[in-house]
């Protein structure tokens, strides 16, 4: 089969076109829905929850870190650059971003760009033990401080 030069560029374009349209998919995916998943979000008993760990609620769309001094930071999943779902680096104990390659630290504050400010956070209050996440309150900050944590 003969290809004219034609006929070849057009090809090319196709292939590019193609190539180009699966990474939008993958991109669109890994994009978080927050508009069904905003409400007051019961995480469960305070005293369930070690320290120093993090709980991933996916549903909810936040991780719930537990401090060592006790202090809860519920953190958005939403990377601050634009939107990517973050996931939990356990070996730093930060985030990574897989769009793009933002860090951030245990707090949510950026180590590396694209992104330009921390995760975002969500209000936490604890009622007769339960520890409530108000998932239809995103707060936008520019770094952390002890004043984001909540105590049981
Ligand atoms: S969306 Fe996270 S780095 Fe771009």
């Amino acid at each position: 089969m003969k290809l004219n030069r034609r006929k070849f560029i057009k090809r090319i374009l196709i292939v590019a076109a193609s190539i180009e349209a699966v990474f939008l998919l993958k991109d669109g995916v890994s994009k978080v829905d927050t508009s069904s998943s905003k409400e007051l979000f019961n995480a469960g008993k305070a005293d369930s929850f070690e320290k120093n760990k993090l709980y991933p609620f996916s549903t909810g769309q936040f991780f719930l870190k537990r401090f060592e001094d006790g202090g809860f930071l519920a953190m958005s999943v939403k990377c601050t650059h634009l939107g990517c779902v973050v996931n939990a680096n356990s070996k730093t104990g930060g985030f990574n971003c897989p769009c793009h390659a933002s860090q951030f630290n245990k707090f949510g504050e950026v180590l590396s760009a694209p992104a330009t400010r921390p995760l975002d956070i969500f209000p936490i209050s604890i009622e007769k033990g339960e520890v409530l996440v108000d998932t239809r309150k995103p707060v936008k900050r520019s770094s952390y401080n002890k004043s984001q944590l909540t105590y049981a």
